[in-house]
């Protein structure tokens, strides 16, 4: 890991005043919160096959098995006592200070970024803290265990709560206001994702095709890492301040 002193991340290009910033975040910004990645070696898709657990069809066969999955991860959340780092807060501080529109868009299923002080937030895969039923789609704020017994408020029915979650083969969430957002940014940042699921890992491209200039901050290369015209990789809880401060420094 090179050594990363705060001077060696300044941005190669600085969008003007009253520009939008597009920033996509993915598990890697809150591994150093205690929350684990997905795909990293000590991953949890290394210790549980996401076919078996995060898709539609996984739930219609085995629906005890996904509550167990997410129930297991909602309990361990609530056990440790998680806390926005620095990188989440940095982000926050860009959207406070910024002269123009910031948006975050977030692969995360935590609160971290709102509980960060983040305000504009898409989260395009869902909330591990809601429910969803599947017969009138329903939405409610869920913070225990989930079971097929579950009643959902909306329509009285059992058997139909799930994690508000976007699974494999689902689509994301806001698809329409993420491109209207690329389709205006003037800096596209993605942190903290390895750029293998889409179709957030082209969001780079989308933002590229309408003149944005795009930059990674990640631990280490990502799959897209070749498509981002600047990077720079450490910590997100280094980078990130570093960039952030750089930006604020240079308006
Ligand atoms: N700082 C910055 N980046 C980090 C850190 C860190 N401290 N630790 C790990 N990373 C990087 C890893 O190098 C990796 O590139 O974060 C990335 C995490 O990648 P994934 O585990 O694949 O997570 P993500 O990209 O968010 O996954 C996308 O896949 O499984 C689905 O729905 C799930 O939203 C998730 C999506």
């Amino acid at each position: 890991m090179p050594d990363l002193s705060k001077s060696d991340i300044s941005p190669k290009s600085i969008p003007p005043r009253g520009s939008h910033i597009v920033i996509l975040t993915g598990a890697g910004i809150s591994k150093e919160s205690g929350l684990d990645t997905f795909r990293d070696a000590d991953g949890i898709w290394s210790r549980v096959r996401w076919q078996d657990v995060a898709t539609p069809e996984a739930f219609a066969r085995d629906p005890d098995k996904v509550h167990a999955f997410y129930n297991m991860r909602r309990a361990r959340n609530k056990s440790l006592d998680l806390q926005p780092n620095a990188a989440h807060v940095a982000l926050a501080r860009l959207e406070a200070s910024w002269p123009g529109q910031v948006l975050i868009i977030t692969q995360n299923v935590d609160t971290l970024h709102e509980r960060a002080g983040t305000k504009n937030l898409l989260h395009m895969h869902g909330l591990h803290a809601q429910a969803r039923c599947n017969h009138c789609g329903h939405v409610v704020e869920w913070s225990g265990d989930m079971s097929m017994q579950d009643i959902c408020e909306g329509c009285s029915q059992p058997g139909g709560m799930r994690p508000n979650v976007v699974w494999f083969g689902e689509t994301p969430m806001y698809l329409d206001k993420i491109s209207d957002a690329l389709r205006d940014c003037d800096l596209f940042v993605s942190i903290g994702t390895s750029g293998n699921v889409y179709p957030a890992a082209g969001f780079v491209q989308v933002a590229q095709r309408h003149g944005c200039h795009t930059a990674e901050l990640n631990l280490e290369p990502s799959a897209g890492a070749s498509l981002f015209a600047e990077a720079h990789y450490g910590p997100a809880t280094v980078t990130v301040p570093a960039y952030v401060d750089a930006l604020l420094k240079a308006i």
